[in-house]
């Protein structure tokens, strides 16, 4: 058994089980429930979308889940670390989910401070009433076409300053650390959340019109599950939502106790999740049928931008409701609380890694990352062209960042090192939900295929037709650019040593974790010394 060196910080941990699935569910929740998801099913054709995306959740986002917590908590670290604990030759799959996310943190943040401005813009009814969609685009965002002007440096001061704003407030509660920081932030946020979000769609609920908004919703559109395009949105939302894929959850669950219920906790996490994301698409639909019945039209022709629909649908409800201000106040407040405790959780991805990979204290790791991170989405998303930058990150990442690297995990760790026997044992050493074969089938078989499909399907639909109608050389840069970077720097990040004083040099906690659960050493870092490979064999 390998002794502490005293330089090693000790690893973080979350205070409690219940503070954990408090962050995870926080993590979860997140604008891609309020803000995504309301636009991803409005242009998935409404009440289509929802059976894909039942599917989806139930084939590939719980199963997946169960699969990131069950390598964050198992090899007990940040996502490369934990992968590399696994196979040396897997580490790169943790930098690249690292990598995913500090593009999702750049622009994840400048929609907080949207939101956060509108909290503000809902009290005054700043926008003027019928000026909704135009206040948002060419007002607010001073919104300037890439075509025209290409990749403008004009700082949108109303934008940037809350961006700033945004930064500051996520730097400390990172910096504070993962029981102090995210757990608290979690505990405070959340609750606060919950009530909000439950005034506000009662309230939505009671406008009139708001019933047909729900049949817009509910009503299943056969016809639109024959296109494939509709299934590749709802599996690629789903990731983003439940927060899979992406890290997090692997990160999250390496600050577990060693006896905690991962596949219990986990469903609890998925429901919330899907529960406020139906929440929010009833609260979003129910004002879409509201502002259908006040403009004397159908609902599927009231909200022209997907992306802005939730900028642009509920100012709308919010000038011409009674009690307007209240809900626009509750709802954009609701975007900014969701978003943070998100945020937050992309963010410990990245620190997470760099803290066990350089073996720095916590403040150190935190104003080393998160401020080129903060540089970075200020100098791109608070300018007028930021919108286009937006969209094209968002849908590039989504599709060759987080399903791509899902579908490399899953064939990775299923067929070639073989760890799902495992990492099944693992899970069931542990929890009240046991898994069976059908979960490795899921894993396995079935999301390798699914995610192949939507994979080779994305990159005919991407490289056919410029995405958005942008201009190529933006595509080059802001789309393709971006997603092949990010797999040419995760190789680079994995070539780097490790720091003689970071947590794969020197752990004696996964150490004595290995000698509780009686695994054999299974990483060529680990302090213990480690068996011949033959000896090792598949154990794990
Ligand atoms: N899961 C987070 C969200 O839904 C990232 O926004």
């Amino acid at each position: 058994m390998a002794t502490a060196t005293t330089q090693t910080p000790k690893r973080e941990a979350f205070g409690s089980r219940n503070v954990f699935i408090l962050s995870a569910i926080g993590s979860a929740v997140g604008l891609g429930n309020i803000w995504r998801f309301p636009y991803v099913a409005y242009e998935g054709g409404g009440g289509a979308f929802l059976i894909p995306y039942l599917c989806a959740l139930l084939t590939a986002g719980i199963p997946l889940l169960f699969f990131d917590y069950a390598i964050g908590h198992r090899f007990r670290g940040s996502a490369p670390l934990a992968f590399r604990r696994m196979h040396r030759s897997a580490e790169t799959l943790g930098w690249w989910q690292v990598l995913i996310c500090v593009v999702i943190a750049a622009y994840y943040a400048v929609i907080i401070a949207w939101a956060a401005m509108y909290t503000w813009f809902s009290a005054q009814l700043t926008w003027g009433p019928g000026n909704e969609e135009d206040f948002f685009f060419a007002e607010f965002l001073q919104s300037a076409d890439v075509a025209a002007v290409g990749v403008s440096t004009d700082f949108v001061p109303q934008v940037g300053l809350p961006l700033i704003a945004v930064w500051l407030v996520v730097i400390v509660i990172m910096a504070l650390g993962v029981k102090r920081g995210i757990g608290r932030a979690n505990m405070i946020l959340m609750p606060l959340l919950t009530v909000m979000f439950a005034i506000l769609v009662v309230q939505s609920l009671f406008l009139p019109g708001a019933l047909d908004g729900l049949n817009a919703f509910f009503t299943p559109n056969w016809a639109a599950l024959a296109d494939p395009a509709v299934w590749a949105s709802a599996y690629g939302h789903i990731f983003f939502s439940l927060s899979v894929a992406f890290g997090i959850m692997v990160t999250y669950a390496s600050y577990l106790k060693r006896k905690t219920d991962l596949t219990g906790s986990g469903l609890v996490v998925a429901f919330a999740n899907s529960g406020f994301e139906i929440l929010a698409g009833i609260g979003v639909f129910a004002a879409l049928g509201f502002m259908a019945q006040a403009q004397g039209t159908e609902v599927a022709g009231v909200a022209s931008s997907g992306i802005g629909l939730a900028f642009i649908a509920f100012p709308t409800i919010v000038s011409q409701a009674a009690g307007g201000s209240i809900i626009g106040v509750l709802f954009f407040g609701a975007l900014v609380f969701a978003g943070v405790t998100s945020l937050i959780s992309v963010l410990e991805v990245i620190v997470g890694a760099l803290q066990d990979k350089l073996g720095w204290n916590r403040v150190r790791t935190t104003l080393t990352v998160t401020i080129p991170v903060a540089v970075i989405s200020m100098a791109l998303f608070s300018t007028t062209t930021a919108l286009s930058v937006l969209d094209t990150a968002d849908a590039f990442v989504n599709s060759f960042g987080i399903m791509a690297v899902a579908l490399v995990a899953v064939i990775m760790v299923s067929w070639l090192l073989r760890r799902l026997p495992a990492l099944k044992d693992h899970l069931n050493g542990r929890s009240s939900f046991r898994m069976g074969r059908f979960w490795m089938l899921l894993v396995g078989v079935l999301a390798p295929l699914v995610l192949g499909y939507l994979f080779v399907s994305e990159l005919i639909a991407k490289s056919s037709t410029p995405y958005g109608g942008y201009p190529d050389w933006f595509l080059s840069i802001f789309g393709w650019g971006m997603v092949i970077s990010l797999v040419i720097l995760a190789v680079l990040l994995s070539l780097l040593p490790w720091s003689g004083r970071s947590h794969a040099k020197d752990d004696p906690e996964y150490d004595e974790f290995l000698v509780a659960e009686q695994y054999e050493p299974d990483s060529e870092t680990s302090a213990i010394p480690v068996p011949d490979a033959e000896q090792r064999g598949a154990g794990a």
